[in-house]
């Protein structure tokens, strides 16, 4: 295992005022994206729309690095040059998603899944690295219920993210280890919290186990909110507060980075959250982005499928990882917004 490059790239990964674009949708979710614009999601549309991010001017200023799909990372884009290779171009690193998805878990009395993707993954780590990645993503999910996660579900879903963090390691590629406890529910920020440690707890513990080298992985986890559906929902202050809590508790100060996801909040409040848990700094780790949608949400509004609106777009793009680019240092206020 070659543990200066795996580091050195974790580290650039979460380098100062910059995060990660997650554009590695895979086809029913770009679909979803493109409904609510109304676009087609063709291969042609898909790439359109990729190539008018990864050739913004100016995003290696704040962003590292971006996460493409297995479709994408094999593309040209419209000037005929790799994807990989655009980004490299601007500075930024290419990562890839390398899970297939959360399935149901068999036989679990419930509706929990495991996610799938393990077969076959050392080969297709060594053709993605070929390809240009450096980086990898992996996502587990757990839904908050009374009665969920089960500690089985969270055990499983451990296990594998440890043996897909060991065959990137083994492969030169960092892996970005995503445990996503889902923020839809009526359950309280306390709720999220006993939920979100139990999980984090689970994956430190595997990852552990399979020998691991910390410093050469980051974590990508959800942030402690109230249920999107609860009755009362804690301010930034406390969700700063109670992550910060959260992560202390089980996140060792070997991991370089914690780049959060945004999970359907607003782009504003990913902002602001984000800012709120840097202003309280320093931490152990960097605390940085990797966001899809609160990176991606007005580009695509702005967009529409139309080649006349891009520009708009990279503009609307541009103004959002700024922003979250502030954000890594606690200096972002809402009242920007309006500026932008
Ligand atoms: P969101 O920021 O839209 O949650 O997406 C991040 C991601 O990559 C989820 O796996």
């Amino acid at each position: 295992m070659d543990t200066k490059t795996l580091e050195a790239t974790a580290r650039a990964l979460v380098a100062p005022g910059k995060g990660i674009l997650a554009a590695d949708e895979s086809g029913p979710t770009i679909k979803k994206r493109f409904d609510k614009i109304g676009v087609e999601s063709t291969e042609d549309n898909r790439r359109a729309y990729r190539d008018l991010l990864f050739a913004t001017e100016g995003i290696g200023d704040c962003i590292s690095g971006v996460i493409l799909f297995d479709e994408t990372i094999r593309q040209p884009s419209l000037d005929g040059v790799a994807f990989p290779k655009v980004l490299e171009s601007q500075g930024v690193i290419p990562g890839i998603k390398v899970d297939s998805g959360a399935k149901p878990l068999a036989l679990a009395a419930s509706s929990e899944t495991v996610t799938e993707g393990l077969d076959g993954l050392r080969d297709r780590l060594a053709e993605y690295h070929m390809l240009g990645a450096r980086f990898a993503k992996w996502r587990a999910t757990y839904t908050i219920t009374d009665v969920l996660p089960s500690p089985y579900a969270i055990d499983v879903n451990a296990h594998a993210l440890a043996r897909y963090a060991a065959l990137c390691q083994e492969a030169g590629i960092v892996p970005i280890v995503e445990p996503e406890v889902y923020m839809e529910g009526d359950h309280t920020i306390q709720g999220s919290k006993q939920v979100t440690l139990a999980v984090l707890e689970s994956v430190y513990r595997a990852l552990d186990d399979q020998r691991i080298f910390l410093p050469g992985t980051l974590l990508k986890p959800n942030m402690v909110l109230s249920g999107y559906e609860a009755t009362e929902q804690a301010p930034v202050g406390q969700v700063a507060d109670e992550t910060i809590d959260c992560l202390r508790w089980t996140v060792p100060a070997a991991v370089p980075g914690i780049v959060f996801l945004s999970g359907g909040q607003s782009d504003e409040d990913a902002t602001a959250h984000l800012s709120a848990m840097n202003q309280r700094g320093p931490h152990p780790w960097q605390l940085s982005f990797s966001y899809g949608r609160a990176l991606q949400a007005a580009a695509q509004q702005a967009w529409r499928g139309d080649p006349a609106n891009r520009a708009a777009a990279q503009h609307a793009f541009l103004q959002r990882a700024r922003l979250n680019s502030l954000a890594r240092s606690g200096e972002y206020t809402p009242s920007m917004e309006q500026a932008a």
